[in-house]
């Protein structure tokens, strides 16, 4: 069924009031609303509002048993929906807003769809202007999964969010591109356990905390579905494009040997640094820029994975980075971008073609 979707246009860092009024309002009446955030967009609704948290289930195609995030506009708001341990309060006060979520011990009678059932909850402060004026006007807090539906690459654009729900939901704001482009990193407080890495890096949580997050193979994007999953969310296939990916963990100075003799059309996402090797001897490349600036590649890692799909080759190869830093979450994401299919030789890159043909 097709619905009539308002497309709102606003500003990401002086969100006009009357504009951020009329979203909010979709909010407050039960409605589906797109909306920026520094991470990604997300898809949300009134948290409390159980038929309509289930609408974004269906929207999405996601599991039940995935539960949504929870954004509030303050801490205060949040310690009224999780307990938050007097240790982690001032500690949280000092970082917040910013793009982490804390999965602590749910208070309020939150649906169960929000929650998936569980007895605890995700809660993040967006470090977006719109976002968090957005949760302030409709006076609710807002549940939201990324704005994506589910296995498919996150919208970190509002023009990717019109594409993917325009017609499905009652209101998209656009605002142009989101800070981060990665989802936000999530610790499980009860642990002190790092479950899905983000822009917010290890390093940084430590020094927030004065403590060393735990680090588990499920924050690597290593774990596979038959292990214990804290994070619902963690044991599905993810961001996936249509097309196959590959990732290449061999030395730079081997992939060209390795692909020139493949006759079939790919691409190579990397970045700059391994596009213009590549580009040498004529293959078609989607930089994400320099590996200087890990940032930037995490920033332009969905749209260089959506953009992918358009050139309509056979498969893509994706080059690896270093796990260190936002490293740590941009190789999570490619990895389960890839399926966990990688090669380093010539001789493994055949044998993955060779299954694409099988399959
Ligand atoms: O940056 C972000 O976090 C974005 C923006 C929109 O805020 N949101 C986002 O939501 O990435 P989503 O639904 O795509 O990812 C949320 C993850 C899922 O893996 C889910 O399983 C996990 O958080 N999660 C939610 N509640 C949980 C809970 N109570 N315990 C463990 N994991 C939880
Ligand atoms: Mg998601």
């Amino acid at each position: 069924m097709t619905i009539k979707t308002e497309i709102i246009s606003i500003d990401s860092i002086k969100p006009q009031p009357e504009r951020i009024s009329k979203a909010a309002k979709f909010v407050r009446n039960g409605g589906i609303v797109v909306f920026p955030t520094e991470t990604v967009y997300g898809i949300g609704a009134n948290a409390f509002d159980e038929t309509s948290c289930k609408k974004i289930f269906e929207i999405k195609g996601r599991p039940a048993d995935n539960p949504l995030i929870v954004h509030v506009c303050s801490l205060e708001e949040a310690s009224k929906i999780a307990h938050i341990e007097d240790k982690y309060f001032k500690k949280i006060k000092k970082i917040w807003p910013s793009p982490i979520t804390f999965i602590a011990q749910a208070k309020a009678e939150l649906p169960k769809s929000v929650t998936a059932g569980l007895d605890t909850v995700a809660i993040r402060m967006p470090a977006h202007p719109v976002a968090l004026s957005l949760i302030k006007e409709a006076r609710q807090p807002i549940a939201a999964p990324s704005a994506n539906p589910s296995q498919k690459p996150t919208a970190t654009t509002g023009s990717q969010c019109i594409k993917y729900f325009d017609g499905r939901v009652d209101c998209i704001i656009d605002s142009g591109s989101s800070f981060f482009g990665i989802e936000s990193t999530i610790i499980d407080l009860r642990t002190f356990t790092l479950l899905r890495p983000g822009p917010f890096t290890p390093k940084e949580i430590e020094n927030a905390f004065s403590m060393v997050p735990l680090v588990g193979k499920i924050a690597s994007g290593k774990a596979s579905a038959g292990q214990k999953v804290i994070s619902p969310g963690t044991k599905y296939r993810h961001y996936a494009p249509e097309t196959p990916l590959f990732m290449f963990e061999g030395a730079e100075n081997k992939l060209t040997k390795i692909v020139e003799s493949i006759e079939v059309p790919f691409a190579i996402i990397g970045s700059s640094e391994i596009c213009s090797i590549a580009d040498r001897i004529g293959c078609s490349t989607i930089s994400m820029g320099s590996r200087k600036d890990p940032y930037n590649i995490a920033k332009n890692l969905y749209s260089s994975v959506i953009l992918l799909d358009s050139l309509k080759v056979k498969f893509g190869i994706v080059e690896a980075f270093e796990e260190q830093g936002v490293g740590l979450a941009i190789m999570n994401r490619l990895r389960k971008a890839s399926a966990n299919k990688a090669f380093s030789t010539k001789r493994e890159l055949l044998k993955l073609m060779q299954i694409l043909n099988s399959g």
